[in-house]
């Protein structure tokens, strides 16, 4: 049966490949490997992409009799050299890449690797732009940062840091540092923060031996109570890689939380950990073992497997010579002549159908060549060393126990409780920070309060201290008591005395104190009532807002209030009929002088002041049901977490009864 199957496939060669008769395989195959060799992933990667090769040439079930010869070049970080680098590997003619390790080395050279039909399989190039949909020959063997962004977004909601009392959550800042950046860069971005409100801070950057942004932190003042930390998998990257000498530099990262990919621990895990122990114990490896170790590994396995599969077909490694080369759309690009893969196709069959156990866990490729496993570990820096407080999968979310787990107990598909053992934050302190601040001392909350020259029982400011004072002062300054957290703020008169203070306040939310006194008490129903002199209310035709607005007799309305818009656009009464009021003695003054003698015949007003009207005043009384539900309120900028806290606050004022 194997012999028939020989004869035909060998003929094809015959016929495709024209002249080359090879029906034996090619002694060598050259894989290039192209990254950063002095880099935190890189000293890593190096090791282990040698161990795999070893391991594979000394495995007669691989590739026997064909030796897998790593051609390394070093990006040394830098896109040019990346690029350059790539046209120099392919012309000794590698297939396929290992590499590179940057994301925007990635980009480059998946151009070239599309158009000379070769093949890059990247272990640590996690954007997720870098798709297969745009770049048919790049495969992902690490995890894409889509899903470590679905797990950052997992943790920021399961502690509650949004802005709005939804589920929902809002990157509020983006500090960008400069490629190239120095100290002074993290000091001057990490500085201008503080004036933020936000607390919570997701670092996202390249692996950083030196930790230089928790450094800056720290001598910010930053890595304290107050402050969250969150960091993506670049920190477990450099802290696993560091040295016993160094742990040292662990206590400036008191309280950080960080994600580090996933990687079950096997049986192939541990034999993996004590060997790079005892090739440390010889001297051929300077560094700890990462994660990218790990991935670096199964990724010359990979690779390994699909030219083991290409061979068993196509016995050699078909390059040919090009001046011709197609861009990903399709446009020939002359760059003079150029070594092309013949076989850039059937290779990139063989590696989308890879599936074997590797150190790493199941090595297979989704549909847009990313690897099937995405789970990760939240790990918390404490007393100086790393603890492991759960994990997050993409089918499981967050969850204490581990991803292979929760799939062999068939607990998928949906969320079980999101949980995360204890973790702690900077400072050293278990409570969960708030995560945001409203305001500093350096920068209070401004807090505008209307100019008011009547009524000032409920807001004025006063002539001899200047101190802004009256009834909603109070509330605010009781309230804000009970607000979980320092405001620093002052007081703001804004408008002058006759503006209406709701038409000039622009993007607002309201919190209307008074509409929720009355849902707690039920001893209001509405605001806006009417007043009418004792003389009408036992003789008049006036029961209440509909017999006033039938009517034609003048309504007073106090000077600045919506009643004022609220008869006219909503009730439309006539403009002419309406008559404005400054103070609690005008208010008097013409209910006493009454409609026929220019007086009016009755006051529409908020219910509060006529409330306050009332009680010092025994003539006059309410008629009628009140007849609007607004009431006053506190008016936060759209967005703002301090809206929600303050209506808390008030709710719990009034159900003491202290409101
Ligand atoms: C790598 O780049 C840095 C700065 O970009 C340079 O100083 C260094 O010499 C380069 N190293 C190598 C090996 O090219
Ligand atoms: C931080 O910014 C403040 C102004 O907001 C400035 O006074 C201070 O000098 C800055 N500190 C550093 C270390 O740059
Ligand atoms: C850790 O050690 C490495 C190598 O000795 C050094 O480059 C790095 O700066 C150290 N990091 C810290 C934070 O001390
Ligand atoms: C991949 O391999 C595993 C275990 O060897 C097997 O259970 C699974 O069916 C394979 N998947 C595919 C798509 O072949
Ligand atoms: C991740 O989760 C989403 C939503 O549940 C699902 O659509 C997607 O297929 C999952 N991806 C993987 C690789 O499991
Ligand atoms: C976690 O914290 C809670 C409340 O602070 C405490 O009751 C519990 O004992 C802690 N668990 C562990 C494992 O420390």
């Amino acid at each position: 049966m194997k012999f028939t199957m020989m004869i035909p496939l060998t003929l094809f060669i015959l016929i495709i490949l024209g002249g080359s008769v090879y029906c034996e395989r090619p002694s060598v195959v050259n894989v290039g490997a192209i990254f950063s060799f002095n880099s935190v992933i890189g000293r890593v990667a190096k090791a282990a992409m040698e161990a795999a090769a070893s391991d594979i040439n000394a495995d007669p079930r691989i590739l026997s009799g064909t030796e897998l010869k790593l051609i390394r070049e070093d990006t040394n970080c830098s896109v040019f050299m990346g690029s350059i680098e790539a046209f120099q590997v392919i012309e000794r003619e590698v297939v396929p890449i290992i590499g590179p390790q940057s994301s925007s080395i990635a980009h480059m050279i998946s151009l070239i690797a599309n158009g000379l039909q070769v093949p890059l399989v990247s272990y640590a190039a996690s954007d997720p732009t870098l798709s297969a949909l745009q770049f048919p020959y790049f495969f992902r063997t690490t995890q894409s940062d889509s899903y470590q962004m679905a797990a950052m977004a997992d943790l920021i909601d399961f502690y509650g840091w949004k802005e709005l009392a939804k589920k929902m959550s809002k990157v509020s800042f983006k500090l960008t540092l400069p490629t190239q950046y120095d100290l002074s860069d993290i000091t001057y971005l990490l500085n201008k923060s503080k004036l933020l409100g936000p607390r919570v801070y997701v670092v996202h950057i390249n692996p950083d031996p030196g930790l230089r942004i928790f450094t800056v932190a720290q001598k910010l003042h930053m890595m304290t109570g107050n402050y969250v930390w969150l960091s993506t998998d670049w920190l477990s990257a450099t802290l696993d890689t560091f040295s016993t000498e160094n742990q040292s530099s662990l206590k400036i990262l008191e309280g950080v939380v960080g994600l580090r990919q996933h990687i079950p621990q096997t049986v192939q895990k541990k034999a993996f950990l004590s060997r790079w122990r005892k090739m440390q114990k010889n001297g051929q490896i300077h560094s700890e073992l990462n994660v990218y170790g790990f991935y670096a590994y199964d990724t010359v396995w990979a690779v390994a497997h699909a030219i083991d599969k290409f061979l068993n077909e196509h016995y050699n490694i078909p390059f040919s010579f090009t001046d011709k080369l197609h861009d990903e759309k399709g446009t020939e690009t002359q760059l003079g002549k150029h070594k092309v893969f013949d076989g850039g196709k059937v290779l990139l069959k063989k590696l989308k159908d890879i599936n074997f156990t590797g150190l790493t866990g199941q090595i297979q490729f989704t549909t847009d060549q990313n690897l099937v496993n995405s789970d990760y570990d939240v790990i918390n820096i404490a007393q100086m060393a790393i603890h492991g407080v759960g994990y997050w999968s993409n089918f499981s979310g967050l969850s204490t126990l581990p991803p292979e787990t929760l799939k062999e107990e068939q607990i998928s598909h949906y969320h079980p409780d999101q949980k995360l053992d204890n973790v702690t934050w900077p400072g050293g302190t278990t409570e969960k920070p708030r995560g945001w601040v409203v305001a500093s001392n350096e920068r209070p909350l401004r807090i505008g309060v209307p100019n008011r020259a009547s009524f000032v029982e409920f807001v004025t400011e006063s002539h001899s201290s200047h101190k802004i004072q009256g009834y909603c002062i109070d509330v605010f300054n009781e309230a804000q008591k009970l607000v979980p957290y320092d405001i620093p703020f002052k007081f703001e008169p804004f408008g002058d005395v006759k503006e209406d203070t709701v038409s000039t306040l622009g993007r607002l939310v309201m919190v209307v104190w008074l509409f929720l006194l009355m849902v707690i008490t039920s001893s209001y129903t509405a605001s806006l009532t009417s007043i009418l002199t004792v003389q009408q209310l036992s003789s008049s035709s006036i029961t209440g807002v509909d017999s006033l607005i039938a009517g034609d007799w003048p309504i007073g309305y106090q000077l600045g209030s919506f009643a004022y818009s609220c008869m006219t656009e909503i009730l439309y009464i006539p403009q002419s009929r309406l008559i404005s009021l400054g103070s609690p003695e005008e208010y008097d003054k013409a209910l006493r002088l009454g409609p026929s003698n220019g007086g009016v015949a009755a006051i529409v007003d908020e219910l509060p002041y006529v409330e306050l009207f009332l009680s010092q005043q025994t003539d006059f009384g309410i008629v009628g049901q009140s007849f609007t539900r607004s009431g006053w309120g506190f008016a936060f900028q759209r967005d703002s977490p301090l809206a929600f806290d303050m209506s808390t606050a008030i709710l719990q004022l009034a159900e003491t009864g202290r409101l």
